[in-house]
Protein backbone atom coordinates (compact mmCIF):
# COMPACT_ATOMS: atom_id res chain seq x y z
CA UNK A 1 0.00 0.00 0.00
CA UNK A 2 1.05 3.73 -0.50
CA UNK A 3 2.07 5.58 2.29
CA UNK A 4 2.63 9.25 2.44
CA UNK A 5 6.49 10.15 2.77
CA UNK A 6 7.57 14.11 3.47
CA UNK A 7 10.29 15.40 1.24
CA UNK A 8 13.63 16.13 3.18
CA UNK A 9 16.12 17.23 0.40
CA UNK A 10 15.82 17.83 -2.86
CA UNK A 11 19.17 18.24 -4.48
CA UNK A 12 20.83 18.49 -7.56
CA UNK A 13 22.32 14.80 -8.45
CA UNK A 14 23.48 15.87 -11.60
CA UNK A 15 22.64 19.21 -14.35
CA UNK A 16 19.52 17.09 -15.39
CA UNK A 17 18.85 15.23 -11.97
CA UNK A 18 17.74 15.55 -8.73
CA UNK A 19 18.44 13.95 -5.92
CA UNK A 20 15.15 13.57 -3.63
CA UNK A 21 15.27 12.76 0.29
CA UNK A 22 12.62 11.25 1.66
CA UNK A 23 12.30 10.93 5.84
CA UNK A 24 11.01 7.80 7.26
CA UNK A 25 9.16 8.01 10.14
CA UNK A 26 9.88 5.18 13.20
CA UNK A 27 6.13 3.37 12.75
CA UNK A 28 7.42 2.80 8.84
CA UNK A 29 11.08 2.67 9.03
CA UNK A 30 10.66 -1.44 9.22
CA UNK A 31 8.15 -1.13 6.23
CA UNK A 32 10.89 1.26 4.24
CA UNK A 33 14.17 -0.83 5.28
CA UNK A 34 15.19 -1.96 1.73
CA UNK A 35 17.83 -4.32 0.29
CA UNK A 36 20.57 -2.75 -1.51
CA UNK A 37 19.29 -2.68 -5.31
CA UNK A 38 15.56 -1.60 -4.42
CA UNK A 39 13.51 0.76 -5.63
CA UNK A 40 10.55 3.11 -4.60
CA UNK A 41 7.14 3.17 -6.81
CA UNK A 42 5.94 6.66 -6.33
CA UNK A 43 2.15 7.29 -7.56
CA UNK A 44 1.15 11.09 -8.81
CA UNK A 45 -2.14 10.98 -9.84
CA UNK A 46 -2.81 8.01 -12.37
CA UNK A 47 1.10 7.66 -12.98
CA UNK A 48 3.18 5.36 -11.23
CA UNK A 49 7.36 5.80 -11.73
CA UNK A 50 9.51 3.34 -9.84
CA UNK A 51 13.35 5.01 -8.76
CA UNK A 52 16.05 3.35 -7.63
CA UNK A 53 17.17 3.95 -4.14
CA UNK A 54 20.58 5.65 -3.49
CA UNK A 55 21.00 5.81 -0.16
CA UNK A 56 22.35 3.32 1.70
CA UNK A 57 20.30 0.61 3.66
CA UNK A 58 19.53 1.49 7.58
CA UNK A 59 19.75 5.03 6.65
CA UNK A 60 16.66 6.05 8.35
CA UNK A 61 15.62 7.89 4.80
CA UNK A 62 15.76 7.24 1.72
CA UNK A 63 16.82 8.84 -1.65
CA UNK A 64 15.97 8.22 -4.86
CA UNK A 65 17.74 9.02 -7.75
CA UNK A 66 15.16 11.17 -10.55
CA UNK A 67 16.42 12.03 -14.33
CA UNK A 68 14.60 14.74 -15.56
CA UNK A 69 13.25 13.51 -18.80
CA UNK A 70 12.28 16.25 -21.81
CA UNK A 71 8.95 15.28 -21.80
CA UNK A 72 8.87 13.12 -18.81
CA UNK A 73 5.41 12.99 -17.14
CA UNK A 74 6.62 12.73 -13.67
CA UNK A 75 10.54 13.04 -13.99
CA UNK A 76 10.15 15.97 -16.30
CA UNK A 77 7.34 17.76 -14.47
CA UNK A 78 6.36 16.95 -11.17
CA UNK A 79 9.59 15.88 -9.76
CA UNK A 80 11.10 19.46 -10.44
CA UNK A 81 8.77 21.09 -8.42
CA UNK A 82 9.01 18.83 -5.20
CA UNK A 83 10.55 21.12 -2.44
CA UNK A 84 11.45 19.76 1.49
CA UNK A 85 7.96 19.71 3.26
CA UNK A 86 5.71 18.29 0.30
CA UNK A 87 4.28 15.04 0.62
CA UNK A 88 4.63 12.21 -1.88
CA UNK A 89 3.22 8.76 -2.40
CA UNK A 90 5.02 6.11 -2.43
CA UNK A 91 4.77 2.25 -2.30
CA UNK A 92 8.12 0.52 0.11
CA UNK A 93 10.85 -1.25 -1.42
CA UNK A 94 10.21 -3.50 -4.27
CA UNK A 95 12.54 -5.39 -7.16
CA UNK A 96 15.15 -8.20 -6.87
CA UNK A 97 18.46 -6.86 -8.29
CA UNK A 98 19.74 -6.92 -5.04
CA UNK A 99 23.08 -7.20 -3.18
CA UNK A 100 22.45 -8.35 0.39
CA UNK A 101 26.04 -7.09 1.92
CA UNK A 102 28.29 -11.05 2.48
CA UNK A 103 31.70 -10.94 2.13
CA UNK A 104 33.26 -11.35 -1.21
CA UNK A 105 34.45 -8.97 -4.44
CA UNK A 106 31.35 -7.58 -6.30
CA UNK A 107 31.92 -5.39 -9.42
CA UNK A 108 29.27 -3.34 -11.44
CA UNK A 109 29.03 -1.72 -14.56
CA UNK A 110 26.63 0.73 -14.76
CA UNK A 111 25.49 3.40 -17.17
CA UNK A 112 23.77 6.80 -16.68
CA UNK A 113 20.87 6.64 -13.96
CA UNK A 114 22.04 3.28 -13.50
CA UNK A 115 24.42 4.02 -11.02
CA UNK A 116 21.70 4.68 -8.72
CA UNK A 117 21.07 1.12 -7.22
CA UNK A 118 24.66 0.44 -7.90
CA UNK A 119 26.09 3.35 -5.25
CA UNK A 120 23.46 1.80 -2.55
CA UNK A 121 24.78 -1.67 -3.21
CA UNK A 122 28.53 -0.63 -2.97
CA UNK A 123 28.53 1.86 0.23
CA UNK A 124 26.04 -0.63 2.10
CA UNK A 125 28.76 -3.57 1.31
CA UNK A 126 31.52 -1.25 2.10
CA UNK A 127 29.97 -0.46 5.58
CA UNK A 128 28.87 -3.43 6.54
CA UNK A 129 31.32 -6.48 5.50
CA UNK A 130 35.06 -4.92 6.30
CA UNK A 131 37.02 -7.25 4.29
CA UNK A 132 34.56 -6.94 0.80
CA UNK A 133 35.65 -5.12 -1.61
CA UNK A 134 33.58 -3.58 -4.78
CA UNK A 135 34.54 -2.58 -8.25
CA UNK A 136 32.51 0.13 -10.52
CA UNK A 137 32.60 0.48 -13.95
CA UNK A 138 30.34 3.33 -14.92
CA UNK A 139 29.89 5.46 -18.26
CA UNK A 140 27.92 8.44 -18.73
CA UNK A 141 27.52 11.19 -21.62
CA UNK A 142 29.33 13.78 -19.74
CA UNK A 143 31.22 14.88 -16.49
CA UNK A 144 28.08 16.83 -16.15
CA UNK A 145 25.28 14.65 -16.64
CA UNK A 146 27.31 11.86 -14.11
CA UNK A 147 24.77 11.46 -10.87
CA UNK A 148 26.69 11.39 -7.59
CA UNK A 149 29.58 12.03 -8.74
CA UNK A 150 30.38 13.04 -5.37
CA UNK A 151 28.93 10.05 -3.43
CA UNK A 152 30.77 7.88 -5.61
CA UNK A 153 34.28 9.78 -4.67
CA UNK A 154 33.67 9.56 -1.08
CA UNK A 155 33.15 6.08 -1.14
CA UNK A 156 36.55 5.90 -2.67
CA UNK A 157 37.97 8.00 0.41
CA UNK A 158 36.35 6.16 2.64
CA UNK A 159 37.19 2.56 1.36
CA UNK A 160 40.70 2.97 0.18
CA UNK A 161 41.79 -0.23 -1.38
CA UNK A 162 38.58 -1.75 -0.78
CA UNK A 163 36.42 0.09 -3.64
CA UNK A 164 37.91 0.74 -7.25
CA UNK A 165 36.35 2.99 -10.10
CA UNK A 166 36.46 3.66 -13.10
CA UNK A 167 34.42 6.53 -15.44
CA UNK A 168 33.99 6.30 -18.88
CA UNK A 169 32.66 9.05 -20.85
CA UNK A 170 30.91 8.75 -24.43
CA UNK A 171 30.90 12.20 -25.39
CA UNK A 172 33.71 14.28 -23.70
CA UNK A 173 37.17 14.54 -23.98
CA UNK A 174 39.20 14.30 -20.22
CA UNK A 175 42.85 14.86 -19.62
CA UNK A 176 43.23 12.05 -17.95
CA UNK A 177 41.61 8.44 -17.53
CA UNK A 178 39.72 6.41 -20.40
CA UNK A 179 39.22 7.52 -23.96
CA UNK A 180 36.18 8.53 -24.64
CA UNK A 181 33.76 6.47 -26.55
CA UNK A 182 31.04 3.86 -25.87
CA UNK A 183 31.75 0.85 -23.92
CA UNK A 184 30.57 -2.02 -26.26
CA UNK A 185 31.52 -5.51 -25.88
CA UNK A 186 34.89 -5.12 -27.47
CA UNK A 187 36.02 -2.60 -25.25
CA UNK A 188 34.46 -4.44 -22.28
CA UNK A 189 36.44 -7.72 -22.95
CA UNK A 190 39.72 -5.62 -22.77
CA UNK A 191 39.11 -3.69 -19.83
CA UNK A 192 37.43 -5.85 -17.14
CA UNK A 193 39.81 -8.27 -17.27
CA UNK A 194 42.59 -5.21 -17.03
CA UNK A 195 40.42 -3.97 -13.80
CA UNK A 196 39.85 -6.96 -11.98
CA UNK A 197 40.00 -10.85 -12.28
CA UNK A 198 37.33 -11.59 -13.21
CA UNK A 199 36.70 -15.09 -11.73
CA UNK A 200 37.23 -13.65 -8.11
CA UNK A 201 34.48 -11.78 -8.38
CA UNK A 202 31.27 -13.17 -7.05
CA UNK A 203 28.76 -11.21 -8.49
CA UNK A 204 28.35 -8.87 -11.18
CA UNK A 205 25.86 -6.12 -11.41
CA UNK A 206 24.87 -4.61 -14.62
CA UNK A 207 22.46 -1.44 -14.27
CA UNK A 208 21.47 0.84 -17.49
CA UNK A 209 20.29 1.18 -20.98
CA UNK A 210 20.00 -1.85 -23.05
CA UNK A 211 22.97 -1.55 -25.18
CA UNK A 212 25.11 -1.39 -22.46
CA UNK A 213 23.61 -4.59 -20.93
CA UNK A 214 23.68 -6.55 -23.63
CA UNK A 215 27.33 -5.57 -24.16
CA UNK A 216 28.58 -6.15 -20.65
CA UNK A 217 26.53 -9.24 -20.49
CA UNK A 218 28.32 -10.45 -24.17
CA UNK A 219 31.40 -9.48 -22.79
CA UNK A 220 31.52 -11.39 -19.35
CA UNK A 221 29.82 -14.42 -21.55
CA UNK A 222 33.29 -14.57 -23.82
CA UNK A 223 35.52 -13.65 -20.65
CA UNK A 224 33.76 -17.33 -19.10
CA UNK A 225 31.91 -16.22 -16.11
CA UNK A 226 28.72 -18.42 -15.41
CA UNK A 227 25.42 -16.74 -16.30
CA UNK A 228 24.42 -17.41 -12.93
CA UNK A 229 26.99 -14.69 -10.97
CA UNK A 230 25.46 -11.81 -13.44
CA UNK A 231 22.13 -10.02 -12.47
CA UNK A 232 20.85 -7.42 -14.41
CA UNK A 233 18.59 -4.49 -14.47
CA UNK A 234 17.47 -2.40 -17.26
CA UNK A 235 17.05 1.33 -17.34
CA UNK A 236 14.81 3.04 -19.70
CA UNK A 237 17.10 6.02 -21.24
CA UNK A 238 14.02 7.59 -23.27
CA UNK A 239 11.52 9.42 -22.02
CA UNK A 240 8.53 7.09 -23.31
CA UNK A 241 7.24 4.68 -21.48
CA UNK A 242 6.88 1.29 -23.01
CA UNK A 243 3.70 0.40 -24.74
CA UNK A 244 1.01 -1.54 -22.02
CA UNK A 245 1.48 -5.61 -22.87
CA UNK A 246 2.37 -5.15 -26.60
CA UNK A 247 0.49 -6.67 -28.67
CA UNK A 248 -1.97 -9.76 -28.18
CA UNK A 249 -0.87 -12.65 -29.53
CA UNK A 250 -3.14 -14.96 -31.92
CA UNK A 251 -4.50 -17.72 -30.27
CA UNK A 252 -5.58 -15.92 -26.52
CA UNK A 253 -8.13 -17.76 -25.22
CA UNK A 254 -10.92 -16.31 -23.38
CA UNK A 255 -11.76 -17.96 -19.26
CA UNK A 256 -11.23 -17.56 -15.87
CA UNK A 257 -8.47 -15.83 -14.20
CA UNK A 258 -7.79 -17.31 -10.11
CA UNK A 259 -5.10 -15.28 -8.40
CA UNK A 260 -3.48 -15.03 -4.71
CA UNK A 261 -2.79 -11.84 -3.28
CA UNK A 262 -1.67 -10.93 -0.04
CA UNK A 263 -3.08 -14.21 1.10
CA UNK A 264 -6.75 -13.97 -0.38
CA UNK A 265 -7.98 -15.69 -3.12
CA UNK A 266 -10.36 -15.46 -5.86
CA UNK A 267 -11.48 -15.70 -9.00
CA UNK A 268 -12.69 -13.46 -11.92
CA UNK A 269 -13.38 -13.56 -16.17
CA UNK A 270 -10.57 -12.72 -18.92
CA UNK A 271 -10.74 -11.91 -21.63
CA UNK A 272 -8.20 -13.16 -24.80
CA UNK A 273 -7.15 -10.19 -25.38
CA UNK A 274 -6.32 -8.28 -22.45
CA UNK A 275 -3.63 -8.65 -20.02
CA UNK A 276 -3.60 -10.85 -16.52
CA UNK A 277 -2.79 -7.40 -14.78
CA UNK A 278 -5.58 -5.14 -16.28
CA UNK A 279 -8.13 -8.70 -15.28
CA UNK A 280 -6.91 -8.46 -11.64
CA UNK A 281 -7.21 -4.83 -11.40
CA UNK A 282 -10.66 -4.60 -12.35
CA UNK A 283 -11.00 -6.49 -9.01
CA UNK A 284 -8.04 -6.36 -6.93
CA UNK A 285 -7.23 -2.42 -7.02
CA UNK A 286 -4.16 -3.49 -4.82
CA UNK A 287 -2.11 -5.67 -7.02
CA UNK A 288 1.50 -4.03 -7.45
CA UNK A 289 2.13 -2.91 -10.85
CA UNK A 290 4.12 0.45 -11.54
CA UNK A 291 5.19 0.43 -15.23
CA UNK A 292 3.03 -1.33 -17.00
CA UNK A 293 5.89 -2.43 -19.85
CA UNK A 294 7.93 -5.18 -18.32
CA UNK A 295 10.89 -3.51 -17.05
CA UNK A 296 10.33 -2.96 -13.10
CA UNK A 297 9.24 -6.68 -12.33
CA UNK A 298 6.36 -5.15 -10.00
CA UNK A 299 3.90 -7.14 -11.48
CA UNK A 300 6.06 -10.49 -10.91
CA UNK A 301 3.34 -13.46 -10.14
CA UNK A 302 3.95 -17.21 -10.65
CA UNK A 303 1.82 -18.79 -12.91
CA UNK A 304 0.78 -22.00 -11.48
CA UNK A 305 -1.86 -23.11 -13.49
CA UNK A 306 -2.25 -22.94 -17.65
CA UNK A 307 -0.12 -21.42 -19.62
CA UNK A 308 0.22 -17.69 -21.31
CA UNK A 309 1.81 -15.43 -24.04
CA UNK A 310 3.82 -12.78 -22.43
CA UNK A 311 5.08 -10.17 -25.09
CA UNK A 312 8.57 -8.57 -23.37
CA UNK A 313 10.49 -8.96 -20.62
CA UNK A 314 13.28 -7.25 -19.90
CA UNK A 315 12.98 -8.15 -15.63
CA UNK A 316 13.02 -11.97 -15.02
CA UNK A 317 15.90 -13.62 -15.03
CA UNK A 318 15.86 -16.85 -17.07
CA UNK A 319 15.87 -19.21 -14.01
CA UNK A 320 12.43 -17.07 -12.78
CA UNK A 321 10.69 -17.62 -16.19
CA UNK A 322 11.95 -21.46 -15.40
CA UNK A 323 10.33 -21.42 -12.52
CA UNK A 324 7.05 -20.90 -13.66
CA UNK A 325 7.32 -16.81 -12.99
CA UNK A 326 5.41 -14.29 -15.23
CA UNK A 327 5.00 -10.42 -15.41
CA UNK A 328 1.42 -10.24 -15.28
CA UNK A 329 1.18 -6.40 -16.77
CA UNK A 330 2.17 -8.55 -20.30
CA UNK A 331 0.95 -12.07 -20.32
CA UNK A 332 -2.66 -12.95 -22.02
CA UNK A 333 -4.02 -16.45 -21.31
CA UNK A 334 -3.80 -19.33 -23.75
CA UNK A 335 -5.68 -21.06 -21.65
CA UNK A 336 -9.67 -21.45 -20.57
CA UNK A 337 -7.93 -21.46 -16.90
CA UNK A 338 -5.14 -19.64 -15.56
CA UNK A 339 -3.86 -19.33 -12.01
CA UNK A 340 -1.67 -16.15 -10.52
CA UNK A 341 0.17 -16.47 -6.90
CA UNK A 342 1.42 -12.79 -6.50
CA UNK A 343 2.70 -13.67 -3.09
CA UNK A 344 5.05 -16.97 -4.54
S1 LIG B 1 4.35 -3.39 -14.01
FE1 LIG B 1 6.47 -3.19 -14.49
S2 LIG B 1 6.92 -5.15 -15.33
FE2 LIG B 1 4.79 -5.24 -15.03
Amino acid sequence: MFHPLTVARAEPAAEDAVALTLAVPPPLRAAFRHVPGQHLTFRHGALRRTYSIASPAGAGHVTVGIRHLPGGAFSGGAARELAPGDTVHVLPPRGRFTLPPRPGHFAAVAGGSGITPVLSMAATLLAAEPSARFTLLRSDRSAASAMFLDEVADLKDRHPGRFQSLHALTREERGAGLAPGRLDEHRLRALLPALLRCADVAGWYLCGPPGLIDAARGALRALGVPRERVRTELFHAGATPPAPGGAPRPGGAAGTLTATLDGRRASWPVAADETLLTAVLRNRPDAPWACRGGVCGTCRARLTEGRVAMARNFALEESEVAAGYVLACQSRPLTERVELDFDA
